[in-house]
């Protein structure tokens, strides 16, 4: 059978939401950022099956099973890789075309992007000739500096007129359709966009991928966004990123708007992206990992722009990005502030007026309650504790115990106490015991998977650290394949852990547990999958552990290892130094 291409199987994978396709199965409760239920793969009474949302994969902590939604459809429903991907695909509407069969609906990418080119030049030409799209974007501020830089165009009021222009050109009614140009009505395609200002979205190749159409009157929808197509997807790609990737090494600033970016980039802010007209979705995090350290969301100043806002923060600090918020006023979203005040008032905000995420739930807390009152005033804090006790680091809690002390006006020895009971609490639980489990289990000393691993087991425990990392960073691959830290093939001591690495050198930043299920068996899958799972709270230093581990490994690779009771020892010795 034909192999399945990589971009396919991403999309297979993008698409198929891990809960969704579990909970067909598995009776699923949430636990914090996961979910839980009883392992479908061995007989237990109560859940050590987790689910983890933001790395889509699952762990079952009692009998080690893991892997990504391929690997649990290949599990339970027996199939072998490509049959896996198959049934996924069918479900979540991906057409898989074997390459070599010539399907006559099968339109190439390149097809679709030079389609995509040639409309978006179209849409150029009916800019210049239309007095009234003209006219309104010169009341939007946009110069036509900015309007060529950005390559926005017009799509006229008309019902057919791009759809006739592309098929004078050769394009056929199923290209138009699949690029989301057209649509099938009873009397033949009709275009899409009408009476549209078009903002192209480019990738970093240079290639229109997709568009977004605002409406030059007050009718509904405002906008109008190019969705699923073979070439795009509204939740992984960022307005502008083509310009932004640019200026943003240190920073990028994150709006909700096509017109909030093309205003900032007209007044010299040019690491301004957008979503594409969704919320930010995890995907979108992980792109701006690829490019930038810090992100300063700057989204509509009303009520729902400051939810979108919690939400950015969240994804952002799961994907362990630094994230702050930059909050306009008196205007309602970032294009209005500048046409207000100017370029010079915002590089103020920027400056003076970012917000953490810390300061951003300070203020929402401080709104919910009324803090003049004891009772209010103890909720509050108690949301706060919370807040503090969920944050990864010792010093980081420190500091905002600190700050909701002084802000409060309470001792912070009674935070400190209130804090630390949160956090022992969490810890006590399974979760100890279960690490524990998964270390005894996978360094036992049958192991068929990794063998070498017993004999080497410090060099293969920073292995493993090293590829857990990856797994839930592949954007730092990069870095240890050619960069700083590098590492080769040869530096990996023990076998099965060298054949991983060897994966991710193929495929670099791309690299995804689902792309190498067909070269694992499901044993294996699920050790790799371990790697990560204890290192799913990793966040913002997992650079720092990385850079670590690969000292480690390089310092260990001839020295013999720990035992696996001298391994846990260890850990359970950090733990106490990490004040649990
Ligand atoms: N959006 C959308 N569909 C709508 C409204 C908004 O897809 N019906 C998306 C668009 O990507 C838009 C973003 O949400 O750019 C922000 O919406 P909004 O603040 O309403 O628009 P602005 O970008 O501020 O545009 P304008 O200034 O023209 O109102
Ligand atoms: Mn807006």
């Amino acid at each position: 059978m034909a192999r399945i291409p990589q971009n396919v199987v991403e999309e297979i994978k993008y698409r198929s939401d891990i809960v969704r396709v579990v909970s067909e199965y598995v009776e699923l409760k949430r636990a914090g950022r996961n979910m839980t239920g009883l392992c479908p793969f061995h007989r237990e009474k109560t859940p050590s099956f987790t689910v983890f949302p933001g790395t889509s994969s699952f762990y079952c902590f009692g009998c080690g099973a893991a892997g990504d939604v391929i690997t649990f459809v290949m599990r339970i429903e027996n199939l072998d890789y490509g049959d896996a991907l198959r049934m996924l695909a069918s479900k979540c509407g991906v057409e898989i075309v074997d390459e070599d069969k010539s399907d006559p609906d099968y339109v190439p990418r390149d097809r679709l992007l030079s389609l995509n080119r040639d409309a978006a030049r179209f849409f150029v030409s009916e800019l210049r000739k239309s007095p009234a799209a003209q006219k309104y974007a010169a009341e939007r501020k946009l110069s036509p500096s900015l309007i060529s830089h950005f390559g926005i165009g017009y799509a006229p009021d008309d019902w057919g007129v791009l759809t006739r222009t592309m098929k004078a050109k050769g394009y056929t009614d199923r290209e138009l359709e699949r690029a989301f140009l057209s649509a099938k009505g009873k009397r033949g395609d009709y275009d899409i966009f009408r009476n549209r200002l078009m903002f192209p979205i480019i990738d970093k190749a240079g290639s229109v991928i997709g568009f977004g159409g605002r409406i030059l009157t007050d009718e509904k929808p405002k906008y109008l966004n190019t969705t699923e197509t073979p070439v795009f997807s509204k939740g992984r790609h960022l307005f502008a990123l083509n310009f932004a990737r640019l200026h943003c090494a240190e920073e990028m600033i994150l709006c909700e708007g096509y017109m909030d970016v093309v205003s900032l980039h007209g007044a010299g802010f040019e690491n301004a992206v957008a979503t594409c007209g969704t919320a930010m979705t995890e995907d979108q995090a992980r792109l701006m990992k690829k490019y930038t350290k810090r992100v300063l969301i700057s989204y509509d100043a009303d009520e729902a722009g400051q939810k979108a806002a919690e939400k950015a923060f969240t994804l952002l600090d799961e994907v362990g990005l630094d994230a702050r918020l930059i909050k306009v006023r008196d205007a309602k979203d970032p294009d209005e502030y500048i046409t207000k005040f100017g370029a010079g008032a915002f590089r103020d905000l920027i400056r003076n007026k970012t917000a953490s995420r810390f300061d951003f739930k300070f203020s929402s807390v401080i709104s919910k309650y009324d803090i003049t009152t004891p009772d209010g005033q103890v909720s509050a804090l108690r949301e706060l504790e919370q807040y503090i006790a969920g944050l990864p680091g010792a010093s980081e809690r420190d500091v905002y115990i600190r700050q909701v002390a002084a802000k409060m006006n309470v001792p912070v020895t009674g935070i400190q106490n209130d804090v630390s009971s949160f956090l022992s609490k969490k810890a006590k639980g399974e979760k100890r015991d279960l690490n524990e489990k998964a270390i005894r289990g996978t360094a036992g000393y049958r192991d068929r998977i990794n063998p070498e691993r017993i004999g080497n087991l410090a060099a293969a425990s920073a292995e493993e650290a090293i590829l857990g990392i990856l797994t839930i960073f592949p954007e730092n691959i990069p870095s240890v394949i050619s960069g700083e830290l590098k590492l080769t093939t040869d530096d990996f001591v023990t076998g099965f852990n060298r054949k991983i690495f060897g994966e991710m050198v193929k495929y670099g930043a791309d690299f995804d547990i689902g792309l190498i299920g067909g070269e694992l068996t499901p044993d294996e899958m699920s050790r790799l999958v371990s790697y990560s799972v204890e290192r799913q709270q990793l966040t913002s230093n997992g650079p720092d552990v990385l850079a670590e581990c690969v000292g480690r490994l390089r310092a260990l690779k001839n020295e013999p290892g720990m035992t696996v009771e001298e391994i846990i020892e260890k850990k359970r010795r950090e733990e106490k130094e990490n004040g649990r």
